[in-house]
């Protein structure tokens, strides 16, 4: 399979994006910007000139990665929000204190996520894998869309997975009732990332917001706690390693950047990106009927609940 191809070429290759682009006067919105991915690609852009709103689920770990970014980047312009994606009201709450604030988004980065969790549910019940990596992105989104369009050019970027590929929509077993496998949960929410970034494009077509998902490759973050702590057994021998089986954050946000800031790809939406270029998802990340069902789904889904 192509994308697999091209995620182990990305892994060896490991490209850095150079670009000189500069951001002075733009706004951009991190999810899970206190830790990992999040955080590196904030240092990147702040560096660039931009406004970096940090959305957080803990405020306080977000003001230290804050410090840290000032520290690194003179008269970084950081500021910490609270935003706990496994809650519909805590999103609600986030986009309402943003519009009141922003006359502008220029670039919302759908960064955060959780992997291989154990079964656990976000407050309005969804797994939360598909609560926070998926569903709980697709509603900040919407939130805020109006907003991004006023912005264009503007950009909305949704962190993908090469463990798309093995993902599918559940959509009569949403809460993953009749048998949950932590691993293919993770699986599922990055596939539907992947087709939301499809659907969005199609309706953000002539509004000059562009849309892509990016596959970051693996990298040396948090996000595999849970996987070590669950198989103590080879944890030790893996976690030892970790440094040699994945990239560096700074390495792994390069796609990510490159998504953010590329003047080349400024007519590209909807499309899939791993090592700085476009490739292509699996076949079934490439449905447009089942994109467009899961969007039609989510909308259905936080209506009744939300
Ligand atoms: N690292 C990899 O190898 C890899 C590979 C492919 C894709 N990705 C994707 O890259 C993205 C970033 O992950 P990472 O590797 O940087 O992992 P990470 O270091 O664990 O960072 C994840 C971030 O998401 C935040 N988060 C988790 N649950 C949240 C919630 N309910 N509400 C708001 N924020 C929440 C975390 O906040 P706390 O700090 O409070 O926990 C943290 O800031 C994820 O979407 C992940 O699936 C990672």
């Amino acid at each position: 399979m192509s994308v697999l191809f091209e995620a182990v070429r990305d892994f060896v290759v490991r490209k850095e994006y150079h670009s000189s682009a500069k951001l002075c006067g733009k706004t951009v919105i991190i999810t899970g910007g206190s830790a990992g991915l999040g955080k590196e690609t904030a240092l990147d852009l702040a560096a660039r000139g931009a406004k970096i709103i940090l959305a957080c689920r803990d405020v306080e770990k977000g003001k230290v990665a804050a410090v840290d970014i000032q520290k690194q980047v003179q008269n970084a312009n950081t500021i910490v929000r609270h935003l706990d994606l496994a809650s519909l009201s805590s999103i609600r709450r986030f986009a309402e204190g943003i519009l009141m604030t922003e006359p502008y988004i220029h670039v919302l980065i759908n960064n955060a996520g959780v992997a291989a969790c154990p079964r656990l549910k976000t407050i309005e019940g969804f797994d939360m894998q598909f609560g926070v990596n998926y569903l709980g992105h697709f509603f900040l989104t919407n939130l805020l869309l109006e907003r991004i369009k006023e912005s264009a050019p503007a950009r909305i970027i949704n962190i993908g997975s090469i463990a798309h590929i093995l993902g599918k929509i559940h959509f009569s077993d949403i809460h993953l009732e009749r048998g949950y496998n932590s691993a293919l949960a993770y699986c599922h929410s990055k596939l539907a990332a992947v087709l939301f970034t499809r659907e969005l494009a199609k309706n953000l077509k002539g509004t000059g917001v562009t849309t892509y998902c990016v596959d970051p490759g693996p990298t040396n973050t948090g996000i595999f706690r849970n996987v070590f702590s669950k198989v103590s057994c080879i944890a030790y021998p893996f976690s030892a390693c970790k440094s040699v089986m994945s990239k560096s954050p700074k390495k792994g946000v390069q796609t990510i950047i490159y998504c953010a800031v590329e003047g080349s790809i400024a007519e590209e939406s909807g499309l899939y990106y791993c090592g700085c270029r476009k490739i292509q998802p699996s076949s079934r990340a490439r449905n447009d009927v089942l994109a467009k069902r899961l969007w039609d789904f989510s909308e259905n889904l936080i209506s009744t609940v939300g």
